[in-house]
């Protein structure tokens, strides 16, 4: 049966996102002011995210991408497939995973056990959505731009089968069988 794929409503609106993530910038700049910030952002949804964050910061930090894709045939399991790793060593360094968007978590607690291998000084999440209501996993968020209703969203880096990230604001997606 054909899906129709519907651009809903705006659940958050351009200038929400760029004054939450200023806010985001100040207070990231503020606790880490002694420290050496390395950004982890994982692609692609959060690239976005993470290029205004990076620039809503005020101290030199570095920025480094991990590309992941999940696998297939485990799709609950949050065990993902690094198609990109990072460029350089995380070793004694504070990291902050930056993702889009922590549904259940999975995925995240996946990556904090890999990026934990890689020995930083200090390991935090940052990440723009926060679905909590579909949490199946405690996950530490110290850094949260909004927390969403359970509903599917795009735009901001966000897609849906590869689409729609260029959209400014985040809106919700509607899929209904005709
Ligand atoms: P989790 O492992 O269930 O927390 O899923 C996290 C990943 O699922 C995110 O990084 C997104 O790539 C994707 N995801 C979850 N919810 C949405 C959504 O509403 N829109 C777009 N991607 C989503």
């Amino acid at each position: 049966m054909p899906k129709i794929i519907e651009i809903g409503r705006v659940l958050i609106p351009q200038e929400a996102l760029q004054n939450r993530i200023a806010e985001l910038g100040a207070a990231l700049s503020a606790d880490y002011a002694e420290r050496d910030l390395a950004i982890v952002a994982i692609l692609n949804g959060s690239f976005i995210f993470a290029a205004d964050l990076l620039r809503a910061i005020t101290l030199p930090a570095t920025i480094d991408f991990m590309a992941i894709s999940s696998y297939a045939n485990h799709p609950k399991s949050g065990v993902v497939r690094i198609t990109k790793d990072l460029s350089d060593s995380l070793m004694h360094r504070h990291v902050l995973l930056v993702e889009d968007i922590i549904d259940t978590g999975l995925t995240a607690n996946y990556l904090l056990r890999v990026l934990r291998e890689r020995q930083p000084a200090s390991l935090t999440v940052c990440a723009l959505l926060d679905k909590a209501a579909r949490r199946l996993i405690d996950l530490p968020i110290t850094y949260r731009g909004f927390e969403i209703p359970d509903v599917f969203v795009v735009g901001y880096g966000m897609d849906y089968q590869q689409l729609y990230r260029n959209l400014p604001h985040i809106a919700v997606l509607h899929s209904r069988e005709t």
